[in-house]
C-alpha cells in the first residue's frame, strides 16, 4: 500500500559557546562534582550568554538543519518549536524563528510539553506533512533552561543546560512497511494529576512573573524508566517494529541512570544509547534534537537505521516515537 511518510532529511544542533563545570556551580552552592557525577552522570552544561534569546539558538539549530538536507529558509512552509522558555509570552518562538530565518509566510507555531515537547512537536508536524499541508517542515526543540533556576536550590540548579536542535522533515513515497523511511509509530502520554512533582511557580495568569523551576527529583525518578518503558513498548507495537531491530536509541538526556534504567527495561543494548548528559545536561526539549545530530555528526547514525526516541517532563508529559531515517 503506497503511503506517504514524513522522512527526517536534516539534523542540526547549537549549544552556547559558555561551558559551566560542576566545579563552578560548586562554587556558589553546596554541592560536588563527585555528587552530580554520581547521581546524573552530568559534568558540565551550556549556559546562553544575557544577549542570547532562545530564538537565537533555535535559529542557528534550524539553520544548520536545513544546510544538512540541502534546502534553504526559502522553502520551508512549516516551523514548529518545542520550548518552556519562550523569547515572550506571545508571539510564539517559531514566528521570530520564521523571521530570522527569513522564511516566507507558512504555519508557525510553539508547543509547550516540556521536556517531551520534541517528541509530541514531531507527532504534530508528522500530522501536515504526511497529510500534504507541509513540504518542508521544521521542528525545533530549543531552551535556555538556565533561566529557570533557582539557583540556591542544590537539587536542581546542577541539572539543566542550554541549546537547541532541529530537524527538517519533507514528505516521501512509502509502501507502507517498517522499511520505509520517515516516521512510523508515536505513543504520547500526560498525567496532569502529578502536576506537583515538577513545574515553574510562575505564569502570566497567576503570578504574573516567570518562575523558577520546583521539583520532586526522586519522585520525578521513580516514575521515568516506568512510564517512559510503557511508552517505547507502544510505540514500537504501533510501529510494528521489534525493539531489539533498533538500532539507535536516542532518549531524552536527564539523567544517566534513567537512560540506563530504560535501556535495561525495554531490553536495548545500553551500546545502542546515544547519551550526551554528560557534556549537555538536560536541555528539556532540545535534548534529542541535540542528541541527535551528535551521533549523525560523529558517523554512529546512518541512514536507513532504525531510531527510537523518548522523552518524560512536567505535565507529567511522556512519550516516544519510533522512525527510520
Ligand atoms: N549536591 C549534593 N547533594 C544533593 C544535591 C546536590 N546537587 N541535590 C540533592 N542533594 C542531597 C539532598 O539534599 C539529599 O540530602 P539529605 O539526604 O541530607 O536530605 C540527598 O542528596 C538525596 O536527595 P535525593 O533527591 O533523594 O537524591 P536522588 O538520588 O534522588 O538524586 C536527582 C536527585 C539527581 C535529582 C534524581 O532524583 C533525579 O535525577 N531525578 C530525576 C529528575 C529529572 O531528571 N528531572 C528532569 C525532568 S524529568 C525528566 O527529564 C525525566
Amino acid at each position: 500500500m503506497s503511503v506517504v511518510r514524513s522522512v527526517v532529511t536534516g539534523v542540526g544542533g547549537y549549544l552556547p559557546p559558555n561551558i559551566v563545570t560542576n566545579d563552578d556551580l560548586a562554587k556558589f552552592v553546596d554541592t560536588s562534582d563527585a555528587w552530580i557525577v554520581e547521581r546524573t552522570g552530568i559534568r558540565q552544561r551550556h549556559q546562553a550568554s544575557p544577549d542570547q534569546a532562545v530564538s537565537d539558538l533555535a535559529f542557528e539549530a534550524a539553520s544548520r538543519a536545513l544546510e544538512a538536507a540541502g534546502r534553504t529558509a526559502a522553502e520551508v512552509d512549516l516551523i514548529i518549536v518545542a520550548t518552556t522558555t519562550p523569547d515572550l509570552t506571545f508571539p510564539a518562538t517559531a514566528t521570530i524563528v520564521q523571521r530570522k530565518l527569513g522564511a516566507p509566510i507558512g504555519i508557525a507555531f510553539d508547543i509547550q510539553a516540556v521536556c517531551s515537547g520534541f517528541v509530541y512537536a514531531l507527532s504534530v508536524a508528522d500530522g501536515f506533512v504526511a497529510r500534504g499541508h507541509a513540504k518542508c517542515a521544521l521542528v525545533i526543540g530549543a531552551e535556555t533552561m538556565t533561566r529557570l533556576m533557582d539557583w540556591t536550590d542544590r537539587g536542581t540548579c546542577v541539572l539543566f543546560g542550554d541549546g537547541a536542535g532541529a530537524v527538517v522533515l519533507e514528505p516521501r513515497a512509502g509502501e507502507g512497511t517498517t522499511a520505509d523511511r520517515g516516521l512510523l509509530g508515536f505513543a504520547l502520554r500526560a498525567d496532569g494529576t502529578k502536576k506537583d512533582l515538577l513545574y515553574v511557580d510562575g505564569g502570566p495568569s497567576t503570578t504574573g512573573t516567570v518562575g523558577k523551576l520546583r521539583m520532586q527529583g526522586n519522585q520525578v525518578f521513580k516514575h521515568a524508566v516506568i512510564n517512559i518503558s510503557e511508552a517505547i513498548e507502544a510505540a514500537a507495537k504501533g510501529a510494528g517494529i521489534a525493539i531489539a531491530d533498533v538500532d539507535w536509541f536516542i532518549p531524552h538526556q536527564a539523567n544517566q541512570r534513567i537512560l540506563q534504567g530504560v535501556a535495561n527495561r525495554v531490553g536495548l543494548d545500553e551500546a545502542k544509547v546515544i547519551s550526551t548528559v554528560a557534556l549537555h545536561a538536560n536541555t528539556s526539549a532540545a535534548s534529542i534534537p541535540l542528541a541527535f545530530a551528535q551521533g549523525v555528526a560523529d558517523g554512529r547514525i546512518k541512514p536507513g537505521q532504525l531510531l527510537l526516541l523518548e522523552a518524560m517532563g512536567g505535565g507529567l508529559t511522556w512519550g516516544a516515537c519510533v522512525l527510520r531515517l
